[in-house]
């Protein structure tokens, strides 16, 4: 009897735990193209969080955070992750420093909550790739920059091209432990 309630605590815990995640944070469901009241636009990539403010038909009206360096939003300060490509005159709100956030609006299918539905294609090629001489080693257990530092042996030993490796390093760093997916571990 103990073990079922240590159980149903664990996973009522865990459960909590997900649909905090879910709930507060949607997600860029792949390369996208968005815009600003005056139709400038911005392209953002796959992963990146967003916050929507609004519900406009079947667009959403979204807030994107990160770190400019001329037309470049990083999620960090050190440029490990490309947020988005501004184009010039795209309507930028300026914090401290380089900090900055991108308003403007786009479909909502390319938002998504699950996580899933955003890398379970990456997640799969990484399995594939990343598996034939020791077992896959759990992605948010290295920071973005051990990932950088890791992959530029392993992407040889996988023999990827230029569009995998990029593909596939992108899925690390952003599930990276400092990445997009923030998760304690
Ligand atoms: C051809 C075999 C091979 C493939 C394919 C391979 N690895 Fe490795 N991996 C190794 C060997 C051997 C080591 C241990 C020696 C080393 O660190 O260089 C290692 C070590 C590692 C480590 C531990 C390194 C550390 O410093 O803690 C990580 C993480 C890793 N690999 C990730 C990957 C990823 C990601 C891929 C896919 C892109 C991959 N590996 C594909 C052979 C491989």
């Amino acid at each position: 009897m103990k073990t079922i309630i240590k159980n149903t605590i664990i996973l009522l815990a865990l459960l909590g735990a997900f649909f905090q995640v879910n709930a507060a944070q949607n997600f860029i469901y792949q390369d996208a193209v968005l815009k600003d009241d005056n139709g400038k636009t911005a392209k953002v990539f796959v992963g990146v969080p967003v916050t929507i403010k609004e519900e406009i038909g079947k667009n959403v009206k979204v807030s994107i955070k990160g770190f400019m360096f001329k037309d470049e939003v990083y999620s960090t300060k050190s440029k490990d992750l490309l947020v988005a490509k501004v184009e010039k005159g795209f309507n930028v709100n300026q914090k401290d420093g380089n900090e900055v956030e991108l308003i403007g609006t786009l479909a909502k299918e390319l938002t998504a909550s699950d996580l899933l539905d955003v890398w379970g294609e990456h997640e799969e090629f990484y399995f594939e790739m990343c598996t034939q001489c020791h077992a896959g080693p759990e992605v948010n257990h290295h920071t973005m920059m051990e990932w950088e530092a890791i992959f530029g042996t392993m992407r040889g030993f996988a023999k990827l091209d230029e569009e995998e490796a990029s593909y596939l390093l992108r899925y690390l760093k952003a599930n990276a432990s400092d990445g997009f997916v923030k998760t304690k571990h």
